[in-house]
């Protein structure tokens, strides 16, 4: 056994730590001898102020010494105090419980290193263009009847140092941010593959610094450093339904970077934006915003101008900005970058000289394309996520997000583009205005999002569930550039939290969401009201002492859920700490404003949103659907208390556990005596109802039973159909499935008519639909404002395919996979189901096969990690594990079989287990 995958504050090598006590992270690999069920007894950790020392086991920095414990988790940093820009570089090694000692030889090594942590070490001024009056312009807004006047983006200005570097490079890095966007250049060379810098936060609180490692673009002798900057979510357009904005956190885009060149004699030699940087305003991006789209003109070219040797002596001085008081502070998480590039499956002429491609996924990014022309020549790429019938562009469902692309060209012969400063959601690209006919080679899509590493896969014997879980990942990665957006293409794209609670434990299971979810719970609590409303998106772009899409049930309490979901998947702590005053606010204001225990003051409530009463088809009922609002907010009540009841306690503070441990008893106490009759009626009668109440344990054991009954009556007068609305749904899911109705939820799951996962499939969905009848043949598109095809909230199902399907589950209770609760359940159609999840402490992986009356079972389970395995079968049945009857196995820790149910540990390692006569 010994350690790999070595990571600090969850990121691989990071280059930017701010926090004093980096947390670091290792898993554990078998060694040859494969020997099952170990565990790290003890481990030691060397960090080192530089590779050699490592390399000869001299740990300046820290040498933890041997530490007996399991831990391979959240080990804090205990050594010398960490300097701004330290470099460490680390190892582990690790004892199992046998003795045995890992080799240092098998460790990779890992590193970080540390951010400027003071004030006083930037050294640079925020630097841009002279302040202009905007220019009006009037837009098309799909859903509006005239057109709407915004501002025109100013072009991007460039901006360029030339500086000297006089002696032998030793390392170079790069500091840098910006009010907007921005890309830095060196010699002509990008720094970094990071899109869409310095992401998205609430600027007036917090704005993201990246760093670069740029030693490998210097050279001796002159050196140019270049910037373009862009509006990006600073200034650009923002903003849902009505509430959209422009110019909200600033009018001037700022640039701040602070080159940190350090020469082999050990002298440091800064480069910083001032004042003695050139400044061109009018470069050849012309127009850039998230929602429109970016304009281009390669006449406006400067051939050079990030290179040595360029003439910028009729360029201007960059205007110095020292009124910004930005509080800056090191990115957390993974950068936004291209994860895939994709090629046209189809294209066709449309219309002559309209050109319609392809990709053949609904996707995120922007497009890469190669054209030729003459100068002057404009060519327009508009992008969608749906053809109309009779082939065109369906662009309806866009609002003010026209998503356009344009490159006018210079006559210089045939070259690539691609655009900067924006980004779409869409599968479908119409271009126009080429000089010839188009052709398949001539345009990619890249597709971008925030890059976690993925984490899970799924594959089963139907091929429509394989094809639903990818739209489930592809889903996420479209709405994950920098926060979890509710879509990537209309005027909205906003962090909102009742989609990101409900899809987050789907999003961990898909995707390593832990350092992403760190940063959006800074960006909750950066939009939390004094008062103590978690807002319902976060970022949220509104004035100080707005409340305005605030405090409402099911999407503010994501300030408390997501949380809770990154502890009990990553083991987090700290992350608990961290947020642990602002949950508490939160929760002081529901019960300050609701003493009765009944939520009936909220901000907004938008209920279970998208339940049956939205869908239009007939033959379905037009009410029923909607569990009433105040019976829903309530619950949210309960959820939220007992929730920080939990989390008081993990985090040692008992008196507050009690606190709101109580608060959630009378909470669930007045849902009972208000809305839940005495044979288990819940107000309503929805599926929603019982799926929420029976999800979030409101029911004594005796209602829970009868309420089980109601659902399935629920169900019946939805004549088997779905009713619920995207938050109320997984909880169905997952309720029928562990309440004896398990081929209910496969049927559910398995439906090919809407509304139901599937029928999107059938309708060749690639990613999850905002609506179950977004698309109906016969009757065409839903409403068109509101009808995105890229939204990942009813795609919460996921959590299902892995919970259920695959059955792996974690134990709340001991966080952060220590113990694996194994549950896979057969059903449906399926003959056999596989896949993992790579949990923190390394991957698990399940599958099975039914094959005539026996069921195969297959588990591996990593080093350090405990397992139950707990299974549904028959009375009678003989069960094997791993070769031998089960009771007689040995290493298992207890055997307990009630009412078909075997449950039974396991340790690390591959087991085997056959149920035969199932
Ligand atoms: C979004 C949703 C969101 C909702 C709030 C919509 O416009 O797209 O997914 O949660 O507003 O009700």
């Amino acid at each position: 056994m010994y350690p790999k995958k070595l990571r600090c504050e969850y990121l691989a090598d990071p280059l930017c730590i701010d926090v004093p006590a980096p947390r670091l992270f290792w898993i554990l690999e078998s060694g040859k001898e494969k020997k099952p069920g170990s565990f790290q007894a003890a481990y030691r950790v060397i960090v080192s102020s530089s590779k050699e020392k490592l390399t000869k086991g001299e740990g300046d920095l820290w040498d933890s010494g041997k530490v007996e414990s399991p831990e391979t988790t959240h080990v804090a940093y205990a050594g010398k105090p960490l300097q701004s820009r330290q470099q460490c570089f680390w190892k582990v090694k690790a004892w199992d419980d046998g003795g045995n000692e890992s080799r240092w030889e098998d460790c990779e090594v890992g590193s970080w290193q540390m951010g400027l942590l003071e004030k006083g070490d930037w050294h640079a001024r925020w630097i841009g263009a002279p302040a202009r009056e905007p220019r009006k312009i009037k837009v098309v807004d799909t859903t509006k009847p005239e057109p709407v006047e915004i501002a025109a983006p100013d072009p991007s200005p460039i901006l360029r140092k030339a500086f000297t570097i006089a002696g032998k490079l030793a390392r170079a890095m790069l500091y840098s941010t910006a009010l907007g966007e921005y890309e830095v250049t060196i010699n002509g060379q990008r720094a970094g593959d990071d899109l869409l810098q310095p992401e998205w936060t609430d600027y007036t609180k917090r704005v993201q610094y990246q760093v670069h490692d740029v030693t490998g673009l210097l050279r001796p002798g002159e050196n140019v450093i270049g910037a373009m900057l862009a509006d990006g979510w600073y200034m650009g357009l923002l903003g849902p339904g009505d509430a959209v904005r422009q110019r909200f956190y600033g009018t001037n885009r700022r640039l701040l970077a602070q080159l940190v060149v350090e020469l082999a004699d050990g002298q440091l030699v800064d480069i910083v934006t001032d004042g003695s940087w050139k400044l061109l305003e009018n470069g050849p991006v012309q127009a850039s915003d998230h929602f429109r789209g970016e304009d281009y003109d390669a006449r406006l070219e400067q051939p050079g101008w990030d290179a040595p040797g360029f003439d910028a002596s009729k360029w201007i001085p960059a205007a110095v900005d020292d009124s910004v008081k930005a509080n800056l502070v090191a990115q957390k998480n993974e950068p936004v970058r291209v994860f895939a590039t994709l090629e046209p499956v189809a294209m066709h002429e449309q219309v002559p000289g309209r050109w319609i491609f392809d990709l053949g996924q609904n996707m995120v990014g922007w497009c890469e394309v190669e054209l030729g022309g003459a100068a002057g020549q404009k060519v327009t790429l508009r992008h969608g996520e749906m053809l109309e019938l009779d082939g065109s562009l369906h662009v309806d469902n866009l609002r003010l997000a026209a998503q356009v692309d344009t490159f006018v060209l210079d006559g210089k012969g045939e070259r690539w583009f691609h655009p900067r400063f924006t980004f779409h959601g869409f599968r479908y690209v119409e271009v126009s205005g080429l000089a010839g006919p188009a052709t398949a080679g001539m345009l990619a899509g890249k597709a971008f999002s925030s890059d976690p590493p993925v984490a899970g896969s799924f594959e089963c014997s139907n091929p429509k569930l394989n094809q639903l879980w990818s739209n489930v990942l592809w889903t996420q990665r479209d709405n994950i550039a920098s926060v979890p957006t509710d879509c990537p293409q209309r005027n909205e794209r906003m962090g909102w939290m009742g989609d990101a609670q409900v899809f987050a434990q789907t999003g961990i299971y898909n995707m390593d969401m832990a350092a992403f979810y760190s940063k959006f719970t800074a960006d909750m609590r950066d939009g939390q009201k004094p008062e103590g409303m978690y807002p319902d998106f976060a970022p949220h772009p509104f004035p100080p002492g707005s409340f305005a899409m605030s405090f409402g049930p099911g999407w503010a309490d994501c300030g408390i859920i997501v949380p809770w979901r990154v502890f009990t998947s990553y083991g987090d702590k700290r992350l608990l700490e961290e947020n642990y005053e602002s949950m508490k606010s939160y929760v002081d204001l529901i019960v300050d404003e609701n003493p009765k225990y009944l939520w009936n003051t909220w901000g907004s409530n938008y209920g279970d949103w998208l339940n049956g009463d939205t869908l239009k088809a007939k033959g379905y009922p037009a009410k029923g659907g909607e569990m009433p609002k105040d019976a829903y907010a309530t619950a949210f009540y309960a959820l939220s208390s007992g929730l920080l009841a939990r989390i008081a306690r993990v985090i040692g503070k008992y008196d507050d556990a009690a606190k709101y441990g109580e608060v959630r008893n009378r909470v669930v106490a007045a849902f009972n005596e208000t809305y839940v009759e005495k044979d288990g009626k819940i107000k309503g009668d929805t599926q929603a109802g019982y799926a929420i109440a029976l999800g979030f344990g409101l029911l004594s054991d005796e209602i829970q039973a009868l309420a089980v009954d109601h659902l399935l009556g629920a169900i019946k007068k939805y004549k088997g159909r779905l009713s619920t609305g995207f938050i109320s749904t997984p909880h169905m899911m997952l309720e029928l499935s562990r309440r004896g109705h398990l081929e209910q939820a496969y049927k559910f799951a398995e439906n090919e008519e809407f509304p139901g996962w599937l029928y999107t499939i059938k309708n060749g969905a690639t990613t999850v639909w905002e609506r179950w009848d977004g698309f109906v043949a016969g009757r065409g598109f839903q409403d068109k404002g509101m009808n995105s095809f890229c939204h990942y909230s009813i795609g919460a199902v996921g959590e299902w395919l892995y919970r259920v399907v695959l059955g792996i589950n974690f134990d709340e209770e001991e966080p952060g996979m220590k113990h694996a609760i194994i549950a896979p359940r057969p059903g449906g159609t399926l003959a056999w189901a596989k896949g993992s999840y790579d949990s923190i402490r390394g991957k698990i992986s399940s599958s099975w096969k039914r094959e005539g009356a026996t069921t195969t079972y297959r588990v591996e389970i990593p080093p350090n990690v405990r397992a139950t395995i707990d299974l549904i079968v028959p009375k009678g049945v003989d069960i094997s594990v791993d070769g031998k009857t089960l009771g007689q196995a040995e290493g298992q820790g207890h055997f307990d079989a009630r009412g078909g149910r075997v449950r039974f540990d396991v340790g690390s390692g591959s087991h085997e287990v056959v149920v035969k006569g199932a």
